[in-house]
This record gives structure tokens, C-alpha cells and sequence, in this order.
């Protein structure tokens, strides 16, 4: 039997349609767009295809995308470019303690240069307070950055509340938004956020290709340097190829948000239905907000059995799922996700993420959830 993949939120297959219209930038068109020549100018037109093709489809300016290599760089590129271009006198920025360690870690950075940060703290389902949003805010705050939903628990964070709070004070509001894209409305002509960090591997597209959203009113200062690409804003040759399996990719799911929505949620039902049926209802946690999070993520705890242990188990028995962020399974190290949320050590030391994407099919999940209540029952017995 084929092993069954339930780590979407880590990464997703390419799909043979963006695999297609990334093939001719390897091929017969692999002009650089910054040469004058014929093969110059048809990846320019290519690109400025692309970028109109992502704007269109996002609801902003195609001059406020920059294409970059993937999320951690949009969102190294959205903190250290807003912190550059602060106000004099501006030192403090304003995030979560549940990030993605491609903001916390610029954060931290940010504290070892001299900057004020404030790591706000969330409920135990994950969710962080509105009103905790405003008491942080000071005359000297310079920056906002909160994802919009979380990648180890899926909960929603409330972006648009703190938007207009951002707004209110003149703050500019950074979103990291990886998470989100495919499978919550995206309307950035809507939504009050300045700058929103994307990725193409989570929705179906190439690793390694990623846009940041700024809006035009945004001041942003670059930090690579070497070429005029991107407006300045990012220098290097563009990587054609991958932008086309990007701007694919969006075009793609966009249509399909609805329909991957409900997929996920009735794979979800499934997978809790079939675990509570074999082990019983209080043999299972599940964490984050139940109502405030998106299907596709599902993170529960077996109380008494260790994450790595299960993990382990399921890789044997052909299914993969995940500890939390990819970064951090493989090793030992709690997720700072969950101890956030404050969750009782059985429980933070017994999570398991498990993802959907569109390929997984009812059996799959009903399999899956088989083999893991087998592991777990063999497991508590020994
Ligand atoms: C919420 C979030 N932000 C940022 C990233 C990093 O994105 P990339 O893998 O494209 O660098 C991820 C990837 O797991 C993520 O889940």
C-alpha cells in the first residue's frame, strides 16, 4: 500500500498543472527578464504576466509584490525592511509567542540589536486577545507582525480586528499568512494589513517561491543588494520558473478554496470520529480552538504516549505526520506552540499534527486513524 501523507501544512505535492507551466522557463524560454535581447524580453513579459495574474487574483498592485525565495524571506525581509524604515525614536514591535520561527527569530535578533519586543501571550485554544493587542501598544511601536493562522494548531488568528487597532495608531501590520493562502478569503483591497507574507509550497506550487505583499503607503528599506529586480526591493535575477509554478499554483486553488474547505473538514470529522470509536473519547485531546481554525490542520495529544514514540510508530506503519513545524520534528524539544497555550505537559508532550490536502482520500484517513489507534492501544498495554 502507498504510504499515506498527512503533513500538508510542512509541504504539498507540486501539482501536475503547475509542474507544466513551470517547464518552458527550463527550457525554450530561459531568458533572463533583465536582458534587452528577444529571449530577455519574453521572460519580462512572462513575469509582468505572472505578478498581474498574482495581484488580480490577491486584490492589490502588481508593484506591491515582491517575488522572494519562500516565507521565511518574506518574513525576514517584512521585519528587518519595516524596522529599517521606522520613524526616529521607534524601537518597539509588537508579535505572538506562537509564531513560526521565521519571525521569532528575526525578533530575537531584532532584541540583540538594541530593539524592544513584545511576544504576546495566547488562551489555551491558541488564540491571542485583542485587547492584548492594544495594552502592548506604546508611542515608541514601530511594528505589528502576526500570523494568520497557526501552522501547528491551524487557529485563526483575528487579523482584521487587529488591523484596524494597527491602523488606528499608525502601526505598520505585518501578516504572515503561509498558512492562510487557499484556505481562508485573501482580499487584501479588504483586509487592513500592510504587508502579508506568502509561499507556494503549501498550496500545491514549487519550494523555494514565495511573494511579499507591501502596500504602496508602506515603507519598506531592502536588504539584499546587487541589482535594480523587484523595484529595488530584492535584488538577484528572478527565478522565472518557480514564479510561473507560483502564480499557477495561486491561480489554481483560489477557485478551489471552498471546495478544499469542506474536504478538510469532512476528513477531519472522520479522523476524530474514528479515533474517539476505537480509543474512546477521553483518550484523546485535541488543541487549539475548535471553532477558530481552518480543517486542514489537526493537532491532538495521547496523553501517556510520548510525541516521537507515535510518530516513529506511524512512520513505520506508512503515515506521515508531523510533531508540530518542520523545523523543530526530529528533535526533542516541545513545541513552543503548545507550551503557550499552557497546556498540562501530558498533553504537550503527546502531540501529534496531523494535515490534509485535496489527494487524501476518506479511506486514507479511515486507514490512518486505524493504525494509529492499533499503535496506540499496543503501546499503552506494553
Ligand atoms: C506560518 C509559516 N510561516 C512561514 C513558513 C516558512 O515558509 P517557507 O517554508 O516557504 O520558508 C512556514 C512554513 O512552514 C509557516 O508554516
Amino acid at each position: 500500500m502507498e504510504p499515506i501523507y498527512l503533513d500538508h501544512a510542512a509541504t504539498t505535492p507540486v501539482h501536475p498543472d503547475v509542474w507544466e507551466a513551470m517547464l518552458p522557463f527550463y527550457t525554450a524560454n530561459y531568458g533572463n527578464p533583465s536582458s534587452t535581447h528577444s529571449f530577455g524580453r519574453a521572460a519580462r513579459t512572462a513575469l509582468n504576466r505572472f505578478r498581474d495574474g498574482m495581484a488580480r487574483a490577491l486584490g492589490c498592485l502588481p508593484s506591491e509584490l515582491v517575488f522572494t525565495s519562500g516565507g521565511t524571506e518574506s518574513n525576514n525581509m517584512a521585519i528587518f525592511g519595516i524596522m529599517d524604515g521606522r520613524q526616529p525614536g521607534k524601537k518597539h514591535v509588537i508579535t505572538t509567542m506562537i509564531e513560526h520561527h521565521a519571525v521569532l527569530h528575526p525578533c530575537e535578533h531584532l532584541e540583540s540589536l538594541g530593539f524592544e519586543v513584545t511576544y504576546l501571550p495566547v488562551g489555551p485554544s491558541g488564540l491571542v486577545q485583542v485587547n492584548d493587542v492594544e495594552a502592548a501598544i506604546r508611542p515608541e511601536t514601530a511594528l505589528i507582525s502576526m500570523m494568520y493562522v497557526n501552522n501547528e494548531v491551524g487557529t485563526i488568528q483575528p487579523i482584521e480586528q487587529v488591523g484596524r487597532l494597527a491602523r488606528k495608531h499608525g502601526i505598520p501590520f505585518h501578516v504572515d499568512a503561509v498558512q492562510a493562502l487557499g484556505k481562508l478569503p485573501l482580499d487584501l483591497a479588504q483586509l487592513p494589513v500592510d504587508v502579508m507574507s506568502l509561499s507556494a509550497h503549501k498550496i500545491y506550487g514549487p519550494k523555494g517561491a514565495g511573494a511579499l505583499y507591501v502596500s504602496k503607503h508602506t515603507r519598506l528599506l531592502p536588504h539584499v543588494f546587487g541589482g535594480s529586480q523587484e523595484r529595488k526591493r530584492r535584488a538577484g535575477t528572478e527565478n522565472v520558473a518557480a514564479i510561473a509554478g507560483f502564480a499557477r499554483a495561486v491561480e489554481r486553488i483560489l477557485p478551489l478554496r471552498e471546495e478544499s474547505y469542506k474536504h478538510a473538514s469532512e476528513l477531519r470529522h472522520l479522523m476524530i470520529a474514528t479515533l474517539e470509536k476505537q480509543l474512546g473519547s477521553d483518550a484523546i485531546v485535541i488543541n487549539g480552538d475548535q471553532e477558530q481554525c481552518v480543517p486542514h490542520i489537526l493537532n491532538i495529544s495521547f496523553p501517556g504516549i510520548s510525541t516521537e514514540t507515535l510518530l516513529m510508530n506511524l512512520d513505520l506503519a506508512d503515515v506521515a505526520a508531523a510533531s508540530g513545524s518542520a523545523c523543530t520534528s526530529g528533535s526533542l524539544e516541545v513545541s513552543h506552540v503548545l507550551r503557550a497555550m499552557q497546556l498540562p505537559e501530558n498533553v504537550t508532550h503527546s502531540a501529534v499534527r496531523f494535515s490534509f490536502g485535496m489527494g487524501n482520500s476518506r479511506e486514507q484517513i479511515e486507514t490512518a486513524a486505524h493504525k494509529v489507534a492499533t499503535i496506540i492501544q499496543r503501546l499503552r498495554t506494553k
